[in-house]
């Protein structure tokens, strides 16, 4: 049945996702991306924030393998994908003590820092788009702080607001910076993915 906006919930990349054995059709997204820009290796320290239900998180294994170590977090429960070199945390990024938490699961430093978070939509365009940038917000303090030298960042986000003051720290904060909006991107959908490149060395202090 046409819908309004023609939002199909049972698209082909849901139907893909499920003869695939995938949590998500989200997967398709960071999939994309991943191999568009070569962000995962094996062996790599992943850390997916707003990971439930877990389809980035299977991509993300797959490409770091046995020898990576990846860590899921959100608000939600994320089934186990019965693998012990994935890890997850049910909690509020924007929590005071989210920080710590992190810690106690993993303390960094991350190849790669991804960031899936999505608010709840309220409809109201304006207030979407500052909550959507707040949760990337958290995700790239982090990546700031935690990524390695040399390490990707890549994060979703409802482009408005407080983007250009946004795209101006990735950019300064990695040497190259993309936007993708990936195919499995539901049409009217307003999100577009950050990337950010081989993060810089911190500047020399004086
Ligand atoms: C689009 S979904 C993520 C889908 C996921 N990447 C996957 O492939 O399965 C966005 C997620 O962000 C989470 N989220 C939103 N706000 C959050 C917050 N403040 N703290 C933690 N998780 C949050 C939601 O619970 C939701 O699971």
């Amino acid at each position: 049945m046409a819908r309004r906006g023609g939002y199909k919930p049972k698209d082909h990349y849901f139907q893909k996702a499920k003869a695939e054995g995938l949590r998500a059709r989200s997967a398709f997204k960071i999939d994309e991306i991943a191999k568009r820009f070569g962000l995962l290796k094996k062996g790599q320290t992943v850390l997916d924030l707003g990971a439930a239900p877990g389809g980035f998180l299977q991509v993300i294994l797959d490409a770091v393998g046995p020898s990576g170590t990846v860590i899921g977090v959100d608000v939600v429960p994320i089934r186990s994908l019965g693998v012990p070199n994935v890890r997850t945390l049910a909690t509020d990024v924007l929590a005071p003590d989210f920080d710590a938490e992190l810690c106690e699961v993993h303390g960094g430093p991350f190849d790669v820092v991804v960031s899936d978070l999505a608010p709840k939509t309220s409809g109201i365009r304006t207030t979407d788009e500052a909550r959507s940038l707040r949760l990337a917000g958290v995700a790239l303090d982090l990546a700031q702080r935690r990524g390695r030298v040399g390490g990707h960042f890549v994060a979703k986000l409802f482009m408005g607001g407080d983007f250009d003051a946004f795209r101006g720290v990735v950019k300064a904060a990695y040497t190259d910076f993309k936007l993708v909006r990936p195919e499995a991107t539901r049409g009217g959908s307003m999100e577009v993915y950050v990337v950010g490149l081989s993060k810089r060395p911190p500047p020399p202090s004086s």
